[in-house]
């Protein structure tokens, strides 16, 4: 039996090849048996990418902009996340999405190499949210410090270290972004970005409205962004996570909904380490077409 005790605050287990979160890594054969659906959408991302303000986009758009069960279920309930497990604690995201009926939500972070064995084969929809990789590292940093299922993130300086190697859940940014990106062209994705939400949310609902095959009118549009801005989010506990045990987040730490912003980096970053950062993604971006704003 697994008890909380065994992933609390440890360190990552290696999935073929890529590091993960341990609570996560039990029994991956979960994942890799998976069985996707045609009807299935997919949000994918890279963690702290604007992943939880897509999801509730995305299901408020598939109820018209009426808020119904928005307003009693949790998020990880309605766009439950795949790979996410807590043995001893809450049922995993497979065992959530097992009983989901059609047509389901499906989160998660996985990079490509780690999907189930018949997604691509299943030719789901996919939404992929990318964020700058500077403020992602900010808000994946204190996420770590208050989100007990990853190991004690040191300082910033130390993991910044970690994230430009890769050596955080999930693996490299850089990979996993630009490869996402290649996907586009063969699969039915709609690559959005945070900036660009932040920017008009209006506008990038929109997109993911038309994705989606619907049709909401201006009001219900209006509805949408209204209920979805940071200061609503944030104090909405059906997407602000206090809904999870104290055992797991502590929100004292560091919110969940933290600051939800385009350029907190500026806050964190030494003019050192935005030289040595900048030098770095230069050589790692070298190869895609994909560009990123770090400032709005
Ligand atoms: S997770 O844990 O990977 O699923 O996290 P994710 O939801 O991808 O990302 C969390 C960050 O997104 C911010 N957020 C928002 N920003 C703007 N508007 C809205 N509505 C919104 N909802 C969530 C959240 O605050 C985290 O970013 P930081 O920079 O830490 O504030």
């Amino acid at each position: 039996m697994i008890s909380p005790e065994d992933f609390i605050r440890k360190d990552f287990k290696t999935v073929h090849g890529y590091p993960m979160v341990c609570a996560f890594s039990y029994n991956w054969e979960r994942i890799e048996q998976f069985q996707c659906r045609p009807d299935d959408i997919w949000i994918i991302t890279y963690p702290k990418s604007g992943t939880t303000w897509v999801s509730e986009i995305m299901d408020l758009i598939k109820s018209d902009g009426y808020v119904e069960k928005q307003k009693n279920i949790p998020i990880f309930e309605r766009v439950p996340m795949l790979e996410s497990a807590a043995p001893g604690i809450m049922a995993s995201g497979t065992e959530y999405l097992e009983k989901a009926p059609s047509p389901r939500f499906v989160k998660t972070h996985l990079p490509i190499a780690l999907l189930p064995k018949n997604f691509w084969e299943s030719n789901c929809k996919v939404i992929y949210v990318a964020r700058n990789a500077k403020d992602v590292a900010v808000s994946y940093y204190n996420f770590d410090r208050m989100n007990k299922f990853h190991p004690e993130p040191g300082t910033f300086a130390e993991y910044l270290e970690k994230f430009m190697s890769g050596n955080v859940s999930y693996g490299s940014w850089y990979e996993h972004v630009t490869s996402w990106w290649e996907k586009r062209k063969d699969h039915p994705l709609l690559y959005l970005f945070y900036e660009d939400i932040k920017e008009d949310p209006k506008r990038e609902i929109r997109k993911v409205m038309q994705f989606l095959g619907k049709n909401l009118d201006e009001e219900a549009l209006d509805r949408i962004a209204q209920r979805t801005s940071f200061e609503t989010m944030k104090t909405n506990s059906m997407v602000n996570y206090k809904a999870l045990p104290a055992t797991l987040m502590d929100h004292d730490i560091s919110p969940f909904m933290r600051k939800g912003i385009t350029g907190d980096w500026k806050n964190y970053f030494t003019v050192a380490q935005n030289e040595k950062f900048d030098a770095d993604y230069k050589k790692k971006m070298s190869g895609t077409s994909l560009k990123f704003r770090t400032e709005i």
